[in-house]
């Protein structure tokens, strides 16, 4: 792991390492295989671009039902703030109407973006919308939608690495990182 690192005008040292988000990953996905190994239903596995994207290609790889893939692109977050206000960038490509939904996120904290996306796929028709996350950041989250999967719970600090961004960068990272 990289001791520290720099990204715009802000430091971030090492938080969780590679080998502690695998673990967490193994763990969520055993959740997941056992909802849905042995169902009839192939759910659609729903990535929240970009945050989400080495999560969801992790956690997919585990799972031991036919599933399909899908993408949408969601923002809230300016710099290391939370807006409130959810922005659709790239929507559905799919009907969900009817259909098992398992969204893949990276992190939830005020829970805004869950809550909107959630009130989206329930609104076009889909059946069931699950949540599964990496990461949630539970003295900030005060939302109801219930959050099926979450791999590991922080504290409400900034982090960046392993899809996380601060300003679109620091996602390739493959620790987890704090601002300092
Ligand atoms: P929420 O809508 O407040 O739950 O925020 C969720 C989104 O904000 C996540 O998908 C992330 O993209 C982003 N986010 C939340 N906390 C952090 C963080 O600590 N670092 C980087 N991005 C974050
Ligand atoms: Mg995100």
């Amino acid at each position: 792991m990289e001791n520290k690192i720099k990204l715009h005008d802000k430091h971030f040292v090492p938080y969780i390492s590679n080998e502690e988000i695998m673990k967490a990953i193994d763990k969520v996905a055993e959740k997941v295989n056992k909802d849905f190994e042995g169902s009839s239903e192939v759910p659609l596995v729903l990535c929240v671009l970009n945050g989400a994207i080495p999560f969801t290609s992790e956690v997919l790889l585990r799972f031991k039902f036919n599933c399909e893939l899908m993408s949408v692109k969601l923002s809230s977050y300016q710099g290391t703030k939370s807006t409130g206000t959810v922005l659709t960038a790239l929507g559905l490509t799919t009907d969900v109407k009817g259909r098992s939904i398992i969204v893949c996120e990276d992190i939830v904290d005020t829970g805004n973006t869950i809550v909107a996306l959630k009130e989206m796929l329930l609104d076009k028709g889909a059946k069931d919308v699950k949540i599964c996350t990496m990461l949630l950041k539970p003295d900030v989250y005060d939302k109801d939608v219930v959050l099926d999967y979450v791999g590991m719970e922080i504290p409400n600090a900034f982090i960046v690495g392993f899809g996380l961004d601060y300003d679109e960068l620091g996602r390739n990272y493959k620790d987890i990182y704090v601002i300092e």
